[in-house]
């Protein structure tokens, strides 16, 4: 199969899948979800993605009903089936459950539902630079929580799609908080500047790796808010999320930054690579 899609039980293809109405995550966007990299038939930093999803999941009074090795096993079946060793994405999804439209919680409580599918991604090279807009970050303070309530960063996204550029780039005020899907950081004066966690951004798992090189390499790491009037200035700025890895940007809003540290930047990346190739035994 090329890509295969499942829910609460059921499998098909991703086109053929059919959710109930009455799923609150139609209504509300009342649900968690998570995005993972597989290659080779094996997700890489899955421990990463479950420590987040049940994080969220608690965050959100959610009462998952699988536990860990049982989500385990149920996302390497579907891995399973797809017939490439090639790139794909995993996501998976947990809502509260199916109830008549009702804002506050169902009671009695109903069971979450649990949608999932896997499909073959290709990832940008991570060598080619890329243009950011930056945002008015207009979202609420349930950042660090990996909802489905997501328009402030579709709108972003589209802003960004529409000015030619590949990511934009939210702030409170002066201050960089992350971007519309993905984490960002800057380099200056050798030292890596990224925002810290809290309720403003969502604890991204590249950012954790890319945390965790700088750690292991000398790299000092500042988890300080910047302004964004300091991404002008840095060395270089660099975005990470699982669908895109590690990008260094070339131009914000119309203005050149970055691109005076290219080999630290390639470092970085192989380093990434290197910790997939070795996960994943690639
Ligand atoms: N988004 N911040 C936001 C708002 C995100 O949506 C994401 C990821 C990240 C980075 O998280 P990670 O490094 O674990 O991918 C940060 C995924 C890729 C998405 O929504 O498709």
């Amino acid at each position: 199969m090329n890509n295969i899609a499942y829910y609460n039980g059921k499998t098909s293809p991703i086109d053929e899948m059919m959710i109930p109405m009455n799923d609150r995550v139609v209504y509300f966007g009342d649900g968690v979800y998570e995005v993972a990299y597989v290659k080779n038939h094996k997700p890489f930093a899955l421990y990463d993605h479950l420590d987040r999803f049940y994080n969220s999941c608690r965050m959100m009074s959610i009462d998952f009903y699988m536990n860990r090795e049982e989500l385990t096993d149920l996302v390497q079946s579907l891995i399973d089936q797809i017939d490439t060793d090639a790139e794909c994405i995993l996501y998976w999804q947990c809502s509260r459950g199916t109830a008549p439209r009702k804002h506050y919680f169902p009671n009695p409580p109903v069971k979450p539902n649990l949608l999932a599918y896997v499909k073959p991604l290709a990832i940008p090279p991570m060598k080619n630079r890329i243009k950011l807009i930056t945002v008015e970050d207009q979202r609420f303070f349930f950042c660090n929580i990996k909802t489905l309530n997501l328009i402030p960063n579709v709108f972003a996204s589209q802003k960004a799609e529409e000015a030619g550029c590949d990511e934009a780039i939210f702030h409170r005020g002066d201050m960089v908080t992350e971007c519309s899907h993905g984490n960002i950081s800057i380099i200056k004066n050798g030292a890596l500047k990224t925002a810290p966690l809290n309720n403003l951004i969502l604890a991204g798992t590249v950012r954790k790796h890319l945390l965790e090189f700088c750690n292991a390499n000398g790299i000092p790491v500042d988890e300080t808010p910047f302004k964004v009037a300091e991404m002008v200035g840095a060395d270089e700025v660099i975005v990470t999320s699982t669908t895109t890895m590690m990008r260094a940007a070339y131009e914000i809003d119309g203005q050149p930054v970055g691109g005076k540290l290219p080999d630290l930047v390639e470092r970085i990346q192989n380093g990434y690579v290197e910790r997939i190739r070795k996960e994943l035994n690639l």
